[in-house]
């Protein structure tokens, strides 16, 4: 059954560009409730752990640079269908194929530098929450532990 969180981040760009208080409107009016939040700073070193599954592929490199480029909100939704519902909320990875009013259609700039990042399963979505959040700040916050 499909659960209720999902592992969400407001990437380098759109932190960068001043739009990270829209995004978190724009995500508490699509109805998700925030369990936890981080601003964080990755090394380059967590961007390719982060991004394992994607190491080898052409933009692994580049991805690589730019999550690792500037601060970034780490965030934890909560909804029903979370990783369903949280991909349809962003839209389609390149923002020039997103639907409209979706976060990237509104905020994207480009398929690599795309605004947003969110989860593609459940099972990567308690991988990606554990990569940001101990499971006892979790805790304190009330927010339960995915999957
Ligand atoms: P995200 O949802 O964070 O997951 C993997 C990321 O890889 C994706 O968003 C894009 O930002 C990035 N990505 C996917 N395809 C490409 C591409 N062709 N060029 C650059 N970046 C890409």
């Amino acid at each position: 059954m499909a659960g209720r969180t999902t592992f969400a981040m407001v990437k380098p760009d759109a932190f960068e560009a001043g739009k990270a208080g829209r995004i978190l409107a724009h995500i508490e009016q699509s109805g998700y409730a925030i369990l936890a939040m981080r601003l964080v700073r990755l090394t380059r070193v967590e961007a390719e752990a982060f991004y394992e599954v994607h190491r080898g592929r052409p933009f692994y490199q580049e991805l690589v640079s730019f999550m690792s480029s500037g601060r970034a909100v780490a965030l934890v939704l909560d909804k029903a269908d979370a990783v369903a519902a949280w991909r349809a909320t962003i839209g389609a990875t390149d923002p020039a194929e997103a639907a409209e009013g979706t976060i990237r259609k509104l905020f994207a700039e480009s398929k690599g530098r795309n605004a947003v990042h969110g989860s593609d399963s459940d099972e990567n979505a308690v991988r990606e929450v554990a990569f940001f959040f101990p499971e006892r700040e979790l805790a304190r916050l009330g927010a339960e532990s995915p999957g």
